[in-house]
């Protein structure tokens, strides 16, 4: 029997078969969902992209501040690196559970602040006069059990928010994740959507909220159960690169690009997988998406315009 290009003996491997069937099917139900979807909003992310050398010139000029959460993370990491390349802050305050001295290795107006997350009202010192708030934090339920997944990606995050909102926090930009979905079944969507809507309901001046598919880097700590999935998945990371995986300095990149932006006017800002890639700038908006340049409501429509959208 023939499977695929393969002429392979399936009498004795009938599972080789099914499995490389079932692959294949997964794999092509998973780049039509994802790589086939349009971006909403296109024309807004891409100038956010293309505006970031006069953006940057600006917002430097503004004279901002900023904390990070989570900054020891992957995605923390990379965007430590980017705040230091940009220079985009006058300050940045990066708030951990522990010292690394870090600040040793970036330039000017990086401050580090460890904080005990568990009592972080105390703590609020830490996120004072920062109007700009990153938040890269989270755990698994491998890692720290399903109590402490919770702790960390729901209840750390929204205490820093609300702290932070206290201490003068306009504009919160939030790692959430692909998928998140407060009324799933499951503890880790669910658990992520759940935060949004809650940091939705603090009404922050502005909020940005960043679901990235699965996050490409060299992790330093190896996680077994995904690094299987990543080894079997690593054609799609190659071939469609913006469909189901972002790089983390991707996701920096765009956090950033983001920050620095004059807000769309919407007070939350949701940026799926592929919207992160072109906010980042390394994803042309095709033709398709770039149809509705202004945003009216639909009552103002004129009626050549409705066309237009159909
Ligand atoms: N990994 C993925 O493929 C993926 C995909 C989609 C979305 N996301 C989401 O993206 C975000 C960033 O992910 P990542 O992979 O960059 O994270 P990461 O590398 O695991 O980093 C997690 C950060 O959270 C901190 N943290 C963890 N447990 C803590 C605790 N108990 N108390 C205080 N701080 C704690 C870590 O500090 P220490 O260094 O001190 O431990 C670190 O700074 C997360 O919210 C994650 O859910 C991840
Ligand atoms: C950070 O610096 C302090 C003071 O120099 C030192 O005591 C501490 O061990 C350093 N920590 C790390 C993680 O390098
Ligand atoms: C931060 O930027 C400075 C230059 O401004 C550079 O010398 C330093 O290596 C950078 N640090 C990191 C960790 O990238
Ligand atoms: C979630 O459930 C609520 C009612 O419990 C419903 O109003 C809402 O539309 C649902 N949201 C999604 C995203 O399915
Ligand atoms: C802004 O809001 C409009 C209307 O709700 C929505 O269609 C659009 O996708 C939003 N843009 C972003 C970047 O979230």
């Amino acid at each position: 029997m023939r499977v695929l290009w393969f002429n392979c003996d399936c009498h004795s491997f009938p599972g080789v078969a099914i499995a490389v069937a079932t692959l294949g099917i997964f794999w092509a139900c998973l780049i039509s969902i994802y790589d086939l979807a349009t971006v909403h909003d296109a024309h807004t992310i891409h100038s956010m992209a293309s505006g970031r050398e006069p953006n940057l010139e600006r917002f430097q000029k503004e004279g901002h501040s900023a904390f990070v959460v989570g900054y020891t993370g992957e995605t923390g990491k990379a965007l430590v690196t980017e705040l230091n390349e940009t220079k985009a802050f006058k300050r940045v305050v990066l708030i951990g559970r522990r010292q690394t001295n870090i600040t040793e290795k970036l330039g000017e107006g990086f401050e580090e602040k460890v904080v005990d997350f568990d009592q972080l009202e105390n703590y609020k010192d830490a996120f004072e006069g920062c109007d700009v708030g990153f938040n890269t934090l989270g755990t698994t339920r491998g890692k720290s059990g399903p109590e402490g997944f919770v702790k960390v990606d729901h209840d750390y995050v929204l205490k820093s928010a609300e702290i932070a909102k206290t201490s003068g926090c306009k504009h919160f930009i939030h790692t959430s994740s692909q998928g998140s979905d407060k009324n799933s079944s499951f503890l880790y969507p669910r658990t992520k959507g759940q935060v949004e809507e809650s940091l939705k309901m603090m009404i922050f001046e502005r909020l940005s909220i960043f679901r990235p598919g699965i996050l490409l880097c060299d992790r330093q700590e190896n996680r077994a159960g995904e690094a299987f999935f990543r080894t079997i998945l690593k054609p799609i990371f190659y071939f469609f690169p913006t469909a189901i995986s972002t790089p983390t300095e991707v996701v920096a990149r765009a956090m950033l690009n983001n920050a620095i932006s004059i807000s769309s006017g919407n007070k939350t800002e949701l940026f799926e997988n592929k919207a992160i890639h072109m906010l980042a700038g390394s994803l042309k908006p095709k033709t398709s998406e770039m149809v509705k340049p202004d945003k009216k409501l639909p009552q103002d429509k004129t009626e050549s315009e409705e066309n237009l959208e159909l």
